[in-house]
């Protein structure tokens, strides 16, 4: 596996690939990885000729109070996880690399999809998200590029942006991978203590349950939310940022559901904000 930290190597190594005739599938991370990257990772070997994850804490994504600066960084034991894979090359770059000094260009999806959800809590996140990802595809010259479901509106948003501004690139949604618990794999798991791991089932057993509601026949929101809610704040340990329901993927209110919707939501277990979300195939449910 090729380790690549400057822009030049990446697009130099991208190059060398497409003049190969090769596709490229790339997979953008923050590394700490876990099974949910690798699923990601997975799913790019089978889809393309070349694969390049991108291992990178992006400053422009955090808010000033955020866990920038207590992010895991665990370089060696991602080129060993990736290199199990195996991918083709990892893009690692430092954040100078990224944003020089005279860097002043950012993406910015409007507000209609970004001010919800993880955007209402975190200002300026997706302008970051956006930034970082648009570099990155462009970089690496990608064919396709491919983002987990545990972060829906952010597939949401990385898809319209890449509509908008006409970039060449397939952008791929993978389902969540849980734990055994149910718990969706997180780098900042790893934060929770035991305790509070086991009352961070919480998310999960709560959307199960609001699932099968809906499955049973239960279409209104705000029964559906309030399921999820009364489950949550049965949970001594967890506390609300948001409980929403939303269509899919255009992210407007809705009060039924009648076509694909997203419930989705972020607790506080103790000071760790974990965020999860099931999606509703509201079709077959249409009449
Ligand atoms: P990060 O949190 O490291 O996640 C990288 C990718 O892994 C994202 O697409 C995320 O949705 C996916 N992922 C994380 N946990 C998952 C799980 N349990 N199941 C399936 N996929 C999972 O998301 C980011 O980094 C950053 O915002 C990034 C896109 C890299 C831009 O900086």
């Amino acid at each position: 596996m090729k380790i690549l930290r400057t822009r030049k190597e990446l697009r130099e190594f991208s190059r060398e690939q497409k003049e190969a005739g090769k596709t490229i599938g790339l997979v953008p991370t923050m590394g700490a990885l876990h099974e949910g990257h690798l699923a990601l990772m997975r799913a790019a070997c089978e889809k393309c000729d070349v694969v390049i994850a991108s291992v990178f804490v992006n400053p422009v994504q955090f808010g000033p109070n955020e866990d920038y600066d207590k992010y895991p960084r665990r370089f060696a034991e991602d080129c060993r996880l990736l290199e199990g894979i195996p991918v083709d090359a990892v893009f690692h770059p430092t954040p100078e690399e990224m944003y020089p000094e005279g860097y002043c260009t950012y993406v910015q999806v409007d507000g209609s999809i970004t001010n919800k959800l993880c955007g209402a809590q975190r200002p300026g996140h997706f302008r970051g998200v956006a930034t970082v990802v648009t570099k990155l595809i462009n970089l690496a010259r990608a064919d396709e590029a491919f983002f987990g479901q545990k972060d829906a509106q952010q597939v949401v948003v990385i898809r319209r942006f890449v509509e908008d501004l006409d970039i060449n690139v397939h952008i791929r949604m993978v389902p969540i991978v849980r734990e055994e618990s149910g718990l969706a794999r997180s780098s900042r798991n790893m934060y929770l203590s035991a305790e509070e791991k086991k009352a961070a089932c919480v998310l999960s057993g709560s959307l199960r349950e609001a699932k099968e509601a809906f499955e049973k026949g239960e279409t209104d929101v705000d029964i559906l939310k309030r399921l999820v809610s009364e489950r949550i704040e049965a949970e001594p340990l967890a506390s609300i940022d948001y409980v929403e329901l939303f269509s899919f993927p255009a992210l407007q209110p809705i009060r039924k559901v009648s076509e694909t919707a997203l419930l989705a939501i972020a607790v506080k277990i103790g000071k760790t904000r974990l965020i999860d979300n099931v999606i509703l195939e509201g079709s077959q449910k249409a009449s």
